[in-house]
Parts: structure tokens; C-alpha cells; sequence
């Protein structure tokens, strides 16, 4: 790729690169990940204000510790909000528990329909399965609301900033845990529908089977999107730390098990030593040379791991990310 030949070089400097190909008009989906702490918020938000100069974008966290609000310094909610003082960027924080109790209020006759039919279940074993948690559908649901969105074109680019890896990954597995659950409530309809056709002749499907359908259906959209190299790229956050560095492998592994390709990589947090981040002073002390010679070493670790992706460097910033001014600034360094 664009970077080979970097890693002999020791001098990072001039080679700060920057994403590429989110304006793509098949790519939809933008997915940012990795550890918590290393800047996915932020690179989420700022690349919401980037693409929304050309693109109707929306800007949704599926992390539980919401902090687009905080990040973009304006108040968001589960619902749908445009973002003051962005044009064409609207945001939201989706809420796993509000998606979840919207899907049991909504389904709530398909699902008990399905286990009064089966055999063995009366009345009580009915209510206390329908309260039993169903695994990943607080999630999936939420992003089902994302699927939706992106099948009604409401949007032309949609930007999430996912909850810290282990989380984020849980959500790529969740048509599978998903799909077991699935099973298991078709598995009662077979029996259900064995018995009637063997008593009753013909078998006529209701809301049950329908509400399965359309569940499988929803499963396999979530899984076809996520898993589509030209609707969705998911983008690997790191620092130029240790333990950044391992967790980042172990999301890349995931991820390729998924069947979600990764292309490039932001090292966000690199202490530059040029004057126009730090001024002649402290770029001279001998602690910012120490920290930027390790930085250094990780920078090229890095590079020699993952030699496959495109990498960006992002400098540490003096302040704080927040706001929609220190956002903007920011994504010249993201897309210069
Ligand atoms: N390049 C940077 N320079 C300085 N501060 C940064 C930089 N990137 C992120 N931050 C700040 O670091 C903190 C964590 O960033 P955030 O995007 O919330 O991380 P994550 O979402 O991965 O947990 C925030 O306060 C943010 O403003
Ligand atoms: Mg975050």
C-alpha cells in the first residue's frame, strides 16, 4: 500500500497522511473503534463535520457512555437532532434499553403467540421467558434503527462511534447470538406446525412465523451491511502506547473473523515536535524529545504490524477536543 518503505525511516514527521475514500458515494457506513481514551469520539465527530460539507450525514454513538454531547458541546438525545452549527450533520445516542423496550412493546403478541403455541409452556412459563433477557437485542435493535435509516436513503453518510473494543465487538456478533435465539423460537413453530398439519391437515401462517421472517430479515441486512468492504469501513483508533498497540491487534483479529475489513489506522496523540504545535520552548525540552523518542518507536511498531493499512497521524493538540471550533480545526488534521 501507500506506506511501504516507511518503516526503515526513524523521522515521522513529515509523514502525517490522512483518511481517504469516505466520500465514496457507495460507502455509507463509517464505523470508528478501539481502546476507550484514544480519540474515537472525537475522530467521529470531526469526520461528521467534514463530510457534512458535502454529504447529508448522521453522527450516531452506540457506546452506553454517551459522549457525542460532550464532544460536540451541545445536548443530544435517542432521537434525531441536527447539530447547531453544522449544516447537514444531525446526530443521536442510541440507546440500547429504549430500542429494546420499544421491540418488546412492539412485539410483544408475535413472541407470546409463539411460545403459547408451543406444547409444553403454560401460562407462567410464557410470561417469565417473555421477560427473560433475549441476548444482543437491546443492540441489534438500536442499530436495526440505523439499517432502517440507511434503506430510506434518509442520509447519505452515517458515522459511528462505537463503545470501546470489547463492546464494539460484542455488536458485530450480535447477529449470530441473535440468530441462535432465532432458531431456537423457529424450532417451537416447527413442532407447533408439525402437530397441526399432522392433526389438522393444512398449516396457515400467522404473525408468529411472519414476526420470525422479518427478524431473520433484519439479522441478515445488519450482518450483509457490515460485512460490505463498499458500504461500510470500519476504522481503527490507536496511540502510540503499549497496551493501545495490543488491543488494537486483538480488534483487528476480530474484526477479519468477522469478515469486516479494515484499511487504515489513526495514531491520534503523537507529540509533534514541530513549532506549530509546541512552540520553540518546549520543543526543545528534554521531556517532550524523550516522550516523542518513544512515541517513535511505537509509531514504527506499528507500522511494521500493521504494514497493510494506511496509517494517519494526528498531533496531540495543546487543549481538549471539544466543541464544534475544536472539531473543525481538528479534521484538517484528519483529511488534510
Ligand atoms: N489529538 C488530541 N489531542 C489532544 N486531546 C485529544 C486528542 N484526541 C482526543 N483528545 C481528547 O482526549 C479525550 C478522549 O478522547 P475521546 O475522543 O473521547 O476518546 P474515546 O472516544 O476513544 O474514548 C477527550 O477529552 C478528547 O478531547
Ligand atoms: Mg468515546
Amino acid at each position: 500500500m501507500g506506506n511501504v518503505g516507511y518503516h526503515t525511516r526513524n523521522r515521522v514527521e513529515e509523514e502525517w497522511m490522512a483518511l481517504t475514500g469516505l466520500k465514496e458515494d457507495a460507502l455509507k457506513l463509517i464505523l470508528f473503534g478501539g481502546k476507550g481514551g484514544v480519540g474515537k469520539t472525537t475522530c467521529a465527530s470531526s469526520t461528521g463535520c467534514f463530510l457534512s460539507k458535502d454529504f447529508k450525514t448522521l453522527l450516531f454513538s452506540t457506546d452506553p457512555a454517551h459522549s457525542l454531547s460532550d464532544s460536540l458541546g451541545q445536548k443530544l438525545s435517542d432521537e434525531i437532532k441536527e447539530v447547531r452549527g453544522v449544516k447537514n450533520l444531525s446526530a443521536l445516542e442510541v440507546s440500547a434499553e429504549i430500542a429494546l423496550f420499544k421491540f418488546k412493546a412492539e412485539y410483544e403478541n408475535e413472541i407470546k403467540k409463539i411460545l403459547d403455541t408451543s406444547t409444553y409452556l403454560d401460562q407462567e412459563d410464557i410470561d417469565s421467558i417473555f421477560t427473560l433477557p433475549i441476548p444482543g437485542i437491546d443492540e441489534i435493535m438500536g442499530f436495526k434503527t440505523i439499517v432502517d435509516l440507511i434503506e430510506k436513503a434518509k442520509f447519505d453518510k452515517y458515522i459511528v462511534d462505537t463503545a470501546p473494543t470489547g463492546h464494539a465487538l460484542r455488536l458485530l456478533t450480535l447477529p449470530d447470538l441473535l440468530d441462535d435465539w432465532i432458531k431456537v423460537m423457529a424450532k417451537m413453530r416447527w413442532k407447533y406446525r408439525y402437530m397441526v398439519e399432522t392433526f389438522a391437515g393444512k398449516y396457515k401462517p400467522d404473525e408468529g412465523d411472519d414476526f420470525l421472517l422479518a427478524m431473520k430479515k433484519t439479522v441478515k441486512k445488519v450482518e450483509n451491511l457490515l460485512r460490505d468492504p463498499n458500504r461500510c469501513e470500519f476504522i481503527a483508533v490507536t496511540i502510540p502506547e503499549d497496551m493501545a498497540i495490543l488491543e488494537t491487534e486483538r480488534l483487528l483479529k476480530s474484526l477479519s473473523t468477522y469478515g469486516i475489513k479494515v484499511k487504515q489506522l489513526i495514531i491520534n496523540n503523537v507529540l509533534s515536535l514541530k513549532r506549530r504545535f509546541l512552540g520553540q520552548e518546549s520543543r526543545d525540552c528534554e521531556f517532550c524529545r524523550e516522550r516523542r523518542k518513544e512515541q517513535e518507536k511505537y509509531i514504527n511498531q506499528i507500522r511494521r504490524k500493521f504494514s497493510n493499512l494506511k496509517t494517519t497521524i494526528i498531533p496531540l493538540q495543546p487543549k481538549e477536543v471539544k466543541g464544534i471550533e475544536a472539531l473543525n480545526n481538528f479534521k484538517n488534521f484528519l483529511f488534510q
